[in-house]
């Protein structure tokens, strides 16, 4: 029995992970400041000044690989993608989405375990 609790307890955590995704309206996380706990997974498009108007992104959370941007509502479209912190490695540097060709593209967001 305890391998398998020890299993399902990894499992269950992987599935529960959750991405701090930070962007901004300006280069080097100047202008406004968004931040979006998301699930890993699920889709979030971005509103109000947020959305076509992100120039540099990051993102930090256990568990996960990366986040996607896509150029369309829903995680539809075009998409680049932004690495994430993972916890205990080296931290990465943000993103400046000029550099990726998707300054102010940005109208979605998904992170992957
Ligand atoms: C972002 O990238 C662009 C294109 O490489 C560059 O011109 C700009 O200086 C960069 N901005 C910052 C804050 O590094
Ligand atoms: C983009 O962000 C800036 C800085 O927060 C804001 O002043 C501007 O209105 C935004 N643009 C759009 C189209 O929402």
């Amino acid at each position: 029995m305890k391998p398998i609790c020890i299993v399902g307890a990894f499992l269950a955590a992987k599935v529960q992970a959750t991405t701090l995704f930070i962007g901004t309206t300006e280069q080097g996380g100047e202008g406004s400041v968004g931040r979006w706990a998301i699930d890993t997974g699920m889709c979030l498009s971005f509103d109000g000044i947020f959305d076509k108007n992100i120039s540099w992104a990051d993102a930090e959370g256990g568990f996960v690989s990366g986040c996607f941007l896509y150029d369309e509502r829903d995680c539809k479209g075009e998409n680049v993608m932004v690495e994430a912190r993972v916890a205990n490695m080296p931290a990465n540097s943000p993103i400046n989405l000029t550099e990726l060709e998707f300054d102010n593209r940005a109208r979605s967001v998904e992170c992957h375990a």
